[in-house]
């Protein structure tokens, strides 16, 4: 990832992945008023987008604990934002629009509101999997400069302000996280914890 001489930002492929399909969901979002950034160009390797100023929700987290209250609420309306928008026909499957990956540090406040990076994980499915997932992520991951007391309060505000159904989904969505990437064992053991929910 760099900034090019003329402001924007290039993202480049680091496993293979083709980021036209990323390029296409943004335009898709752009154009059903979901605040992304806007995509200048893409090919398999290359993805060039504007770049947002701004830190990220998990850095502003971070610093001003006071707002971890109200950060929890804007990460929620991301997700009622999402609730309205039909998922696009190039996805496959069944459902609603899913990010899958709509945690804090995918999202950058910037100058015009908050803006959600990172769709390469978008999918279909059942909206309350796409709640879990960014509650499971909060929760299990180690995020060094927040504290417990204002990650449990972003977490609280965050639940009170989604559909409470939502924690049926979490068992599923750590099954997801743990089967996505690498991780290390003090966050497997609690994602395995949290799939247990479901036996008891
Ligand atoms: N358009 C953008 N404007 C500002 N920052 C960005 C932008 N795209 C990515 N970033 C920064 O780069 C980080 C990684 O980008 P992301 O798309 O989330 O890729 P990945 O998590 O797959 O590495 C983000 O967390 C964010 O800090
Ligand atoms: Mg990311």
């Amino acid at each position: 990832m760099f900034i090019r001489s003329d402001g924007l930002l290039v993202k480049r492929t680091r496993t293979g992945r083709d980021l036209r399909r990323e390029a296409e969901m943004m335009t898709y979002l752009s154009g059903h008023g979901i605040p992304v950034p806007r995509v200048h160009d893409a090919t398999a390797d290359e993805l060039v987008m504007q770049y947002v100023p701004g830190p990220r929700m998990s850095e502003e987290i971070g610093r001003k604990p006071w707002l971890a209250g109200q950060l929890g609420k804007d990460l929620a309306d991301l997700h009622h934002r999402l609730d309205v928008i039909a998922a696009p026909d190039f996805l496959s499957g069944e459902g609603n629009l899913l990010h899958l990956d709509l945690h804090p540090g995918n999202v950058v406040l910037g100058p015009e509101g908050p803006v959600v990076l990172d769709w390469a994980s978008a999918t279909k499915g059942d909206r309350r999997l796409d709640i879990a997932l960014s509650w499971v992520s909060l929760a299990v991951a180690r995020l060094a400069p927040v504290k417990k007391l204002t990650r449990w309060r972003f977490l609280r505000s965050f639940m009170a302000n989604v559909d409470p159904k939502a924690i049926e989904a979490i068992p599923e969505a750590a099954r997801i996280r743990l089967e996505r990437h690498d991780r290390d064992p003090a966050e497997r053991a609690a994602l395995e914890k949290l799939m247990d929910r479901k036996r008891h």
